[in-house]
């Protein structure tokens, strides 16, 4: 038999995941990682304990088969946008500032009237946003000088463990696309935007397509993992390329809706485009060749946790869920904005709050647990209808739905019904580490390409269809649009109290 490898350095943990070549699950390990947040809106990790928690969860994994020469491959991937400064000797030099780090206001103004707005966009592919790389390089050179000078290499997260398991220096083209320096139609970094930026070429790594091999484990990082040295690691992609190409959202036409902690709309795109106020990303898929857009809700799945925790604690998400299925749909006029950590898309506002608008005494812990629910799918459908107008709209056929918020059927209907079409639920427990070791498998040679692996491997379930409610969500879905513009100067007032 022969196995691979999907490395994922999450937010969370570092997880490992051990496949065999019909796709089964053959061992998973996760190590927990720590956050810090040492001043408001900052967010960092060690470096270090990324590679820690790796080491132990590979060699969790590998304790499992008999030979680790039997491991084809292996694919990364991880939490995307992360700055991780080395010197010229391969140390890190501060703590790696992560996606959700929301100090870089400043420096994306400054990125934008450098490069220009529109002009950014067309490169680039995407506005500047407070947790992409770019804008973090602008800040340690602002606020940090010393540790500045010292930058001879700059990393993002998987690509940091890639550098301690082969001592290379390479990344993945659609996590470079997060970085905002890559020329993301030429699938290289952008001279013009470095240049504008007056950050050194030569800190960033080589860019390579996803199932292309960057390097091998070498024998130092073989004795700290139990791999076989030699084993080829390929290069991957950031969490959201690979979640998609763990689903099948391989080709144009499949579209991918994700409802984690954070809610996702993915759609894969065969040649370059930008939406051209940059309200989705537009990225370098994990396909060698393909493009994808995508939109981003903060606080999706994680809407509900919070409630849950807050208002609800102890009490099972399937009680919940169920109990909001026996009220009608609309809840009765309340809606609830989903905007709990601020919002990216379609309104990149780190200011934006959460709220339940439209509170009566009718109203029952069942009609808030639906508001939720249902504020949670008008925010994601925003980014489908943004999707639908772009040139990935041109050809929706199937819409893929996986991630913990998929559990619940009475949610898989809401989605449904308020997105307007047919959803298939994707039995994909295993995230973006199944991607990577997806794109390892081709890599690898177990697979000719990134579709036949996704085809052969990707094991689809129920498929819920519109149902009779779906045309009394316009109403409410129109007053959820309409509620952001509103409130969005009370979210300002609110911020400065
Ligand atoms: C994608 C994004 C998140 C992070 C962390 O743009 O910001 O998905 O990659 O998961």
């Amino acid at each position: 038999m022969r196995y691979l490898l999907g490395l994922d350095v999450s937010t969370t943990g570092s997880k490992a995941l051990l496949i065999d070549e019909r796709g089964a699950v053959v061992a998973s390990h996760t190590t927990p990682h720590e956050t810090s947040q040492p001043y408001p809106l900052w967010s960092e990790q060690s470096p270090a304990d990324w590679w820690a928690g790796m080491a132990a969860s590979i060699r969790a994994v590998v304790s499992q088969i008999d030979d680790p020469g039997a491991i084809q491959a292996i694919g990364l991937t991880g939490q995307m946008h992360g700055l991780v400064c080395l010197d010229a000797g391969g140390n890190v030099l501060r703590p790696a500032i992560l996606w959700n780090d929301q100090r870089t206001q400043a420096e994306c103004d400054e990125i934008t009237a450098r490069v220009g707005a529109r002009r950014l966009i067309e490169l680039t592919g995407n506005r500047a946003l407070t947790g992409f790389t770019a804008p973090k390089i602008l800040w340690v050179r602002k606020h940090e000088p010393d540790v500045y000078a010292r930058i001879a290499h700059i990393l993002l997260p998987e690509d940091f463990i890639r550098f301690k398991l082969t001592g290379e220096y390479a990344t993945n083209l659609a996590d470079a696309a997060g970085t905002l320096l890559l020329n993301v139609a030429q699938r290289q970094w952008s001279r013009e935007v470095l240049d504008a930026l007056e950050i050194p070429a030569e800190w960033l790594p080589p860019v390579h397509e996803g199932p292309q091999v960057t390097g091998v484990v070498s024998a130092v990082a073989a004795g700290e993992t139990g791999l076989r040295a030699g084993t080829p690691v390929v290069g991957g992609g950031g969490d959201q390329a690979a979640q998609a190409t763990g689903v099948g959202a391989v080709k144009p036409g499949i579209v991918a809706l994700t409802v984690g902690t954070s809610g996702v709309v993915f759609a894969p795109l065969a040649s370059y485009a930008y939406e051209p106020e940059g309200r989705l990303h537009a990225f370098c898929h994990a396909v060698p060749g393909q493009w994808h857009f995508m939109g981003v809700m903060l606080s999706a799945a994680g809407s509900l946790q919070w409630y849950r925790d807050t208002l609800c604690p102890g009490e099972d998400f399937a009680t919940l869920t169920d109990e909001a299925g026996t009220v009608r749909p609309g809840c009765e006029g309340l809606i609830f904005l989903p905007y709990l950590t601020g919002e990216r898309t379609p309104h990149p506002d780190p200011l934006a709050r959460g709220a339940f608008v439209g509170l009566t005494t009718r109203h029952g812990r069942p009609h808030l647990t639906r508001a939720v629910m249902e504020g949670v799918a008008f925010g994601l459908r925003d980014s489908f209808e943004l999707i639908k107008q772009s040139d990935a709209g041109r050809q929706v056929d199937e819409v893929r739905v996986s991630g913990g918020g998929a559990r619940s059927p009475v949610w898989r209907q809401i989605f449904a019904d308020v997105f307007g079409v047919p959803l298939v639920v994707v039995k994909a427990l295993e995230g973006a580490a199944y991607g990577a070791a997806l794109l390892a498998g081709v890599g690898g040679g177990v697979w000719p390409d990134v579709l036949t692996a996704a085809e052969q491997t990707v094991e689809l379930g129920e498929r819920v269809e519109p149902g009779a409610s779906a045309g009394t969500y316009e109403a409410a879905y129109q007053l959820y649009r309409d509620l952001y513009p509103i409130l969005k100067p009370v979210f300002a007032r609110q911020a400065e109290i």
